[in-house]
Order: structure tokens, then C-alpha cells, then sequence
């Protein structure tokens, strides 16, 4: 009898407790830190989004379902929404550029199927992680430029930048140039924000974290402007050039990958020191610049697989017989050797073109030998 009501009181005790933690406002405001990443924001569609009429609208709550995000991140969402399908698209470009810069290495840039998006490798501060934040960063700032510039958004235009001091006398600064200002300030606000949002112990790994964080994603922004340049065109009656007008203008997202694979290559390490600030952690190597990236722990060596690293081992990659470099098979497959499978391949061959316009070719068949590692 009496533990009867004892059962009868605690579940009403647990149904208490379950409709007052639902309903709390002030429980639900403080939304949890994610470990997912704002990286998720490249593998979504947000072309398909778009014909939602109220996407951007105040009441839409499309930055509550954005995944990976801070609450930091979802404030600046919130007052900028129109900027959401831009960032997306300049980490989608960001992962690409990864995975093409990296496509004959050990670790080619992978995308998982978690909320991280690069998967466990991304909790070693190593160089790859390194890479992942200064390319993000370089895609999301190339695209709000080069969004602005094309009126998609509310809050900026064509750049307003400065007359280059070296341009010649003659010719008119001002074409509508890409807004590389803006967009290095709004991808600094959204990105970095991870960073400063979490109070973490001075010193601490954790503070090294966001130390390194930070300054690879600065490295990534800056290479976006280091790479644009002044670009200008000839106006007049065909081509006569009597008018001349300059602007400012990003450099494709290739070249900037291929200026940070260098960088990749030349990252320097450091460590957090006790007061948390970044040190050389040899003393004998340069000093990084703001353009440099840094990393804080060495990285696996990537051959094999291993879960809990996230690295997937190189077993069944292809490699390059002949070439002594990291896409050679020596490299590649670790030492441990190549399997050698001839396939064949059609192709078309020996085309001839019929005037006018008809081109006829033959089939030739070929047989190319490919390696893959053991
Ligand atoms: C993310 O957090 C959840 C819950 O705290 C945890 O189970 C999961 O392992 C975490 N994932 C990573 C990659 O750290
Ligand atoms: C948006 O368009 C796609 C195809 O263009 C369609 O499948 C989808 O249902 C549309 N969504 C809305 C909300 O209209
Ligand atoms: C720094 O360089 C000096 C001279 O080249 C060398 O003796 C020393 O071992 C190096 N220190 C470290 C930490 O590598
Ligand atoms: C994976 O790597 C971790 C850390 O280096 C190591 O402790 C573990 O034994 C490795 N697991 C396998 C299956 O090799
Ligand atoms: C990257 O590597 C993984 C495993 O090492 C492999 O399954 C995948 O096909 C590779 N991707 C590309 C684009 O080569
Ligand atoms: C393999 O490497 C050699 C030497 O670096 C290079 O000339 C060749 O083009 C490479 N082959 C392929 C298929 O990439």
C-alpha cells in the first residue's frame, strides 16, 4: 500500500520533471555546444531550398536546422540569413579543392558520414586539419565576395576599395570589383567565433586548439587576398581602348588551392605555451607569418586503417608505378607492395572528319596496367 504510493508519486515526480525540463525557456536557450561542424553547411543543397519563399524571411527558422553550428554561429545566421546559401557554397568548394589537391596522397581529403565531416582525424590538430580550416575559410570568404559583388545580398555591394596607389593616371578605379573587404570581415565574424565562444583553461590543449584554429583560418582568408589582383579592361569603339577601367578581382579557387597545398607543405609546428600564445615548438625553425599554417601534432602516418584515427589506410589505392614521389607505389602502399591488373579500355581512335559535319572513328581497344596497393 504504501509502496504504491511511493511508485504513484515518482512517476508523477518524473513527469514533473519532464514537462518543466520541455518547457523551460530558459533550459531551452542554452542550446548545447555542438562537436559537429559547420562544415555540414557544404554538403547541403541549398538550391533546393530556395524556392521556400520565406527562407530569409524573420520568421523562418532555417538557421535552427543548419547542423554542426554554434550558438554563435546561429546569431550570426540569424541576421544575416541570405548569406547561408553563399557559405555553403564556399565550403563545398573548400572540400573539393581539398580533395583535389590531395587525391594522390595517403589521406585524400575524405568526407564521412558524421557531423564532423572530415571525421575523427579532425580531434588531431595536425597538418591536414590545418588544411581543412584554411581552405573552408579561403571558400567561404571567395564566395561572400564574389556574392556581394553580384548583388546577392542585402548588406554589401561591388567593392569599395581604395585606388591601388600604382595604377596608371589614365585609367578609371571602380569597375564593380569583387567585395574581398566584406567578405574577409563576415568570414571572420562567422568562422572564428567557434573559437572565442568556449571559455577553455590558459594553456590548456583546448586553447591550443582554437589558437591553431584560428590562425589557420586567418591564413586561409588572407591567401584569398593575396591571390586577387587588379584586373582591368578596354572600352571604345572595337577595341580602340580609349577608355580604361581596373577592379579588383579573385583569383579562381584553384589557384588559391594549389598557394595553400604550399603552405600545407611548409606548416610549421608550434605549441601552446603556459601563458596561451603559440610558440615554435623547435626553436630553430622561422617564425610563421599571419600567411603561414601551424599545426600542433604530428599526423598519423595514415596506412593503415584505423577507426578510432580516422585514417582508412591505403590498401586498394591506386599508385604510380614509376613516380618516386607520395604518389609513387613505394610511398603510397607503405612498403608493402602493389597488386599489378591489366584492364582494358575502348576508346575511340583515327578519326576522320567529313565535310560537312560528320566525324567517323574507329574503336581501338588497349590494355593499360593499373596498381593498386596491397
Ligand atoms: C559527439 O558527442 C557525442 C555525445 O557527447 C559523442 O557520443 C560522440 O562520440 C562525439 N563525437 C565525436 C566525433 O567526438
Ligand atoms: C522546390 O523545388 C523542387 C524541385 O524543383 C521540388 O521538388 C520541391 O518540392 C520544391 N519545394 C517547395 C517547398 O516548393
Ligand atoms: C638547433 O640547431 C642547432 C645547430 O644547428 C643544433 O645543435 C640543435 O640541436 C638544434 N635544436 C633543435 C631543438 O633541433
Ligand atoms: C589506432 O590508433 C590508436 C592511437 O594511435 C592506437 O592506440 C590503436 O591501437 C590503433 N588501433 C589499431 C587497430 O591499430
Ligand atoms: C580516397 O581514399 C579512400 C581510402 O583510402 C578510397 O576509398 C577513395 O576511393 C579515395 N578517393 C579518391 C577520390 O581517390
Ligand atoms: C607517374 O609518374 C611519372 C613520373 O613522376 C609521371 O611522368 C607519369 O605521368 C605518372 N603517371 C600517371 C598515370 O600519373
Amino acid at each position: 500500500m504504501a509502496s504504491n504510493t511511493v511508485f504513484r508519486f515518482l512517476i508523477l515526480l518524473t513527469a514533473l520533471v519532464w514537462i518543466l525540463s520541455a518547457d523551460n525557456p530558459k533550459r531551452r536557450r542554452r542550446e548545447p555546444w555542438t562537436n559537429g561542424s559547420w562544415f555540414n553547411m557544404g554538403l547541403l543543397e541549398f538550391e533546393e531550398w530556395t524556392n521556400q519563399t520565406d527562407l530569409f524571411s524573420d520568421k523562418s527558422r532555417m538557421c535552427a536546422r543548419l547542423r554542426g553550428l554554434t550558438p554563435g554561429q546561429r546569431r550570426v545566421c540569424r541576421r544575416h540569413k541570405d548569406h547561408m546559401p553563399a557559405v555553403g557554397d564556399g565550403v563545398k568548394k573548400g572540400i573539393k579543392e581539398c580533395q583535389y589537391q590531395f587525391q594522390n596522397r595517403r589521406w585524400n581529403c575524405t568526407v564521412t558520414e558524421d557531423d564532423t565531416v572530415f571525421g575523427p582525424l579532425t580531434l588531431i590538430a595536425s597538418r591536414e586539419t590545418a588544411f581543412t580550416h584554411a581552405i573552408t575559410a579561403a571558400g567561404v570568404s571567395l564566395a561572400i565576395s564574389r556574392a556581394c559583388r553580384d548583388g546577392r545580398l542585402s548588406s554589401c555591394g561591388c567593392s569599395r576599395a581604395a585606388r591601388p596607389r600604382h595604377l596608371h593616371n589614365d585609367w578609371v578605379w571602380g569597375g564593380c570589383g569583387d567585395n574581398l573587404e566584406y567578405g574577409y570581415k563576415f568570414t571572420e565574424g562567422f568562422v572564428d567565433i567557434r573559437e572565442r565562444e568556449r571559455k577553455v583553461k590558459r594553456g590548456s590543449r583546448e586553447q591550443g586548439r582554437q589558437l591553431m584554429n584560428r590562425h589557420n583560418n586567418e591564413a586561409g582568408r588572407r591567401a584569398v587576398i593575396k591571390k586577387s589582383q587588379v584586373t582591368c579592361k578596354c572600352h571604345g569603339v572595337s577595341g580602340s581602348c580609349s577608355l580604361i577601367t581596373c577592379w579588383q578581382q579573385l583569383a579562381t579557387f584553384r589557384e588559391i588551392g594549389d598557394y595553400l597545398r604550399d603552405k600545407y607543405e611548409g606548416a610549421t609546428e608550434v605549441k601552446v605555451s603556459r601563458r596561451g600564445k603559440l610558440r615554435l615548438s623547435n626553436p630553430n625553425y622561422s617564425l610563421p607569418t599571419a600567411q603561414d599554417l601551424v599545426y600542433l601534432e604530428e599526423s598519423p602516418n595514415y596506412c593503415i586503417r584505423n577507426e578510432s584515427l580516422g585514417s582508412l589506410g591505403t590498401t586498394g589505392r591506386e599508385c604510380n608505378r614509376t613516380s618516386a614521389g607520395i604518389d609513387g607505389c613505394g610511398l603510397m602502399c607503405c612498403g608493402r607492395g602493389y597488386n599489378t591488373k591489366k584492364i582494358v579500355v575502348k576508346e575511340r581512335c583515327q578519326c576522320k572528319f567529313h565535310w560537312c559535319c560528320r566525324v567517323d572513328c574507329n574503336t581501338c581497344v588497349k590494355t593499360v596496367e593499373v596498381y593498386t596497393c596491397k
